[in-house]
Parts: structure tokens; C-alpha cells; sequence
């Protein structure tokens, strides 16, 4: 099968852009599949730090495509920001950076509504990066949406003011906000010439020519399970499909493609915005977690919640993503805990349970902790799974026995070597 997917496991931020980036040259191309600019995704190599919004992770290989697939949203202004930084650091993206005509354009007015929304919910607020997701989703499923291929049209401007008065007759709904929409709109119209200049392509048959040729795709998911707008912990969610369904219908590929499912996760747990997080640490070692893990996010720079690996919340992503091999990442993040800790069930209601109940954004449950021995010891020489300490291999075979998936990448560090491989035939 010629299509693998890569996808977070928890609540986002678990180091896609890392592993995407690190696998990429396995690849002919490299394909988002849905979100938007409320992604971060963090790459760093030779010293250097970046971090990808709307361009998949595989832009900094040569000679790798890159595709802004059907069901991603495009902020044409932070793309034109992205390109920019591209071009600085010298890189050849012409040729190989490719957008659907499909994918959906986020409006300044998008933005406003969001802001304006998030505004009026008060304390049940969602924490939304406010880049305007939620409000272009819904004019996508609403049958209102603008997409990238209508910017070539001659009435482009005409629906484009029919969609805005449309917004900012909504926007009266919520309470009065700041939005300099006239700025905000000269910067946007600014930034579609050079979205006209770019490779726009009908990415169905685009990614279907390409997988004919014999190419390989890496499928790039933005967000989490945990994040997807029906499995997720709803209302606190992203608006897209973030599990694997989502890669076939953000580019147009059937299920029958899709081979390996790379799934991501940290070997602990964050959440960055409002919403359910049962293992969370609101302590002096949530606060560790947070310190030692850099745990700020790559968009909005909020500080990200921190607590231990939730078992149940895993098997559930692994089971809805039918993920074939683990990616576990951050795991120098433990080196000095002395002990560290694993929800194995959730206790409610007097009863145990290992599945994620459909009310858990209105009952508190309590996490079933098991403990396991840290290794309090650098990982900065190891160079091979094999001679992890042994702590660090015991806590990771538990991760693999409990979820019942091979791990096959232990990410030791935020740099692309740090990482070690690990056979996944010997794993389980
Ligand atoms: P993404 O959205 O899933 O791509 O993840 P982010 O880039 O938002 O957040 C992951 C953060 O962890 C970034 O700052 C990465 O540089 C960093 N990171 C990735 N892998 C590791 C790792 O194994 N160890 C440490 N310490 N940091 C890592
Ligand atoms: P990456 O791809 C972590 C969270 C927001 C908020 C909720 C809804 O970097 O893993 P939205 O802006 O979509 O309306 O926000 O989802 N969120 C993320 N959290 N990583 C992300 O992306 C996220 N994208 C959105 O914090 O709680
Ligand atoms: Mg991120």
C-alpha cells in the first residue's frame, strides 16, 4: 500500500512535525490532510529551530513534494509568512509545493467570529488558537465556504463580499471584540497573489497520478485523536476529522490505500486550551513536565497542561486510527523523575472502567495509577534502543504490552538524529 499515515495520539503537539520530517525522505511526498494554522508543528536540525503551520513537515527534504491537501484550511497570510521564512533559509519550494484547489480559505472574518464566539463563552471558553477553524469548518459543511481554486475566478471578489457581509452580520450575535478588519483584509488580499503564483492543483488526481507512478505518500495529520471533532472530547475539540478517516477524505484517497498508521504520542501526557484531561498534574511535578518538556505551544506560546500517559485514552486513538506502530516521544522528559506514573483505568461513579465515557467533559474521573521505576540518568549517549537503561526499556515494553502495538521509534530528543529505531518484528 502506497499511502502511510502519521498521525498525534493525544491532544496534539505530541512531535509530528519531528517524526514527518525524520521519515520524509522515505517518501516521494509529503501530504497534510486537515487543520489548519492552529497547528505548530516544530522541526529542529543543525541548531536550528522551525515551525510549520499549513506546509507539511517534508518541505526541508530536496526533491520531495508537498501537498496542502483538500481538507486542510489555508490563512493565505501565514502561508505567505511560511514561504517567506522559506526563502530566506534559501529553500526551493516552487516546484514542489502543491495546494488543492479544494481546500477551504480561512477569511479575516473567520477569525473575527472565532474571537468574537470564544469571547461570548466565557469560562466554558474552548482555549481556540483563534486563527478561525471552527467558523470556516462550518462555512465548508454549511455549503458557504470559498476555496483555493475560486481565487482564479473573475467573481472571486464578488462571493468573497457576499461571504464577509454574511460574517459580519453574524458576528452581531456575540459580544463587541477589537478587529482591525480593514487592516486585516488589505493584508489578506495582499497575500493571495501569491497563493495565485503557487502550484494549484486538483489534489485528488494530483495524489492518484502520483501513487500510479509508484510513488510512496506520507499522510501528515495536524492535532490529535483526542482534538477530532466526533471521537474527541467534545465541544473541546478542532473542528476536523483528525483520525485516520481524515487522511482519505482531506486528499482524495480510499482506505484501501492506506498501509502503515504511524501514531504518535508523547510517553506523558499535554493538553494545551480548556476541556477534560483525567491525568492531568495541576503539582510540583506537572509543573517538572512543563519545564522539562519546554511544554509552550509552537502557535499561541499558551503554557501546555502536563500529567501522566492515560492507557485508556491511548488504546482508544490506537483503536479508532488502527494504528500499526508507535512513534513515543519525549522520553529524555522523564530522565529525572524517580518514579513515574500510568492511568491504567478510570474509577467513576464507584465503578472501574477502561473506556473513555461520553460524558467526561461533565464528570470528573479518577485516574488508576500504576507506578513504574525512572531511570534518573541522561539519555544524551544513547545511541540505540538497545542500550536504553533498563527502566526506560521497562516502561516503554508496558506502553507497547498494554496497548498492544510495536513501538518502532523512540524520539530521545527535539534534534532529527535524536532518535532511536527499533525493529518492529521483534516488538510485542
Ligand atoms: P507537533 O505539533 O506534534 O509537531 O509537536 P510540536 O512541535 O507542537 O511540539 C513538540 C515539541 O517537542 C517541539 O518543541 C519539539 O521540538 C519538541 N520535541 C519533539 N520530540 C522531542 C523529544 O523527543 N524530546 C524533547 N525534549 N523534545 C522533543
Ligand atoms: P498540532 O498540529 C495542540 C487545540 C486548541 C483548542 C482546540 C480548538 O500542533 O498538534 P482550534 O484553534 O482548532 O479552534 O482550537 O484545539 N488545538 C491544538 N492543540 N496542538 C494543535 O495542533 C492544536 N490545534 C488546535 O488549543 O483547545
Ligand atoms: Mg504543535
Amino acid at each position: 500500500m502506497a499511502v502511510d499515515v502519521l498521525l498525534g495520539l493525544q491532544w496534539g503537539d505530541e512531535g509530528k512535525g519531528k517524526i514527518v520530517d525524520f521519515l520524509a525522505n522515505n517518501y516521494g511526498m509529503v501530504a497534510r490532510f486537515q487543520g489548519g494554522p492552529n497547528a505548530g508543528h516544530t522541526l529542529k536540525f543543525d541548531g536550528q529551530k522551525f515551525v510549520l503551520h499549513t506546509i507539511p513537515s517534508g518541505i526541508f527534504r530536496e526533491g520531495l513534494l508537498n501537498l496542502i491537501g483538500n481538507g486542510v484550511v489555508v490563512d493565505p497570510v501565514t502561508l505567505r509568512k511560511e514561504i517567506h521564512n522559506l526563502e530566506k533559509l534559501g529553500i526551493d519550494y516552487r516546484d514542489r509545493l502543491m495546494v488543492a484547489k479544494k481546500a477551504h480559505l480561512i477569511l479575516p472574518t473567520h477569525r473575527y467570529l472565532d474571537a468574537a464566539s470564544e469571547a461570548s463563552k466565557g469560562k466554558e471558553k474552548i482555549g481556540s488558537t483563534l486563527k478561525g477553524i471552527g467558523p470556516t469548518y462550518m462555512d465548508k459543511t454549511g455549503r458557504n465556504g470559498l476555496r483555493v481554486g475560486d481565487i482564479m475566478l473573475p467573481e472571486f471578489e464578488q462571493k468573497y463580499k457576499i461571504l464577509r457581509s454574511k460574517h459580519i452580520h453574524l458576528g452581531k450575535l456575540y459580544p463587541d471584540i477589537e478587529f482591525e478588519l480593514e487592516k486585516e483584509e488589505t493584508a489578506w488580499m495582499e497575500s493571495l497573489e501569491l497563493l495565485r503564483s503557487l502550484k494549484l492543483v486538483d489534489g485528488e488526481y494530483f495524489i492518484q497520478e502520483f501513487l500510479q507512478k509508484g510513488h510512496k505518500v506520507l499522510a501528515e495529520g495536524a492535532q490529535g485523536s483526542m482534538l477530532d471533532i466526533d471521537f474527541g472530547t467534545y465541544p473541546y475539540v478542532t473542528s476536523s476529522n483528525t483520525v485516520t478517516a481524515g487522511a482519505c477524505t482531506g486528499l482524495g484517497i480510499s482506505p484501501r490505500q492506506i498501509g502503515e498508521v504511524i501514531g504518535v504520542t508523547k510517553a506523558y501526557c499535554t493538553r494545551v486550551g480548556g476541556g477534560p484531561f483525567p491525568t492531568e498534574l495541576e503539582d510540583e511535578t506537572g509543573e517538572t513536565l512543563r519545564r522539562e518538556g519546554a511544554e509552550f505551544g509552537a502557535t499561541t506560546g499558551r503554557p501546555r497542561r502536563c500529567g501522566w500517559l492515560d492507557l485508556p485514552q491511548l488504546r482508544y486513538s490506537i483503536m479508532l486510527n488502527g494504528v500499526t506502530q508507535l512513534a513515543v516521544t519525549k522520553i529524555d522528559v522523564l530522565n529525572q523523575f524517580e518514579e513515574i506514573k500510568v492511568a491504567t483505568a478510570y474509577r467513576y461513579d464507584g465503578k472501574m472502567t477502561d473506556q473513555l465515557p461520553f460524558d467526561l467533559c461533565d464528570i470528573k474521573v479518577e485516574p488508576v495509577l500504576e507506578s513504574f521505576p525512572g531511570w534518573e540518568q541522561s539519555l544524551a549517549e544513547v545511541s540505540e534502543y538497545e542500550n536504553l537503561p533498563l527502566p526506560a526499556k521497562r516502561y516503554l515494553e508496558a506502553m507497547e504490552h498494554r496497548s498492544g502495538v510495536p513501538i518502532s521509534m523512540v524520539s530521545t530528543g527535539p534534534e532529527r538524529q535524536e532518535l532511536l529505531l527499533k525493529s518492529v518484528s521483534a516488538a510485542v
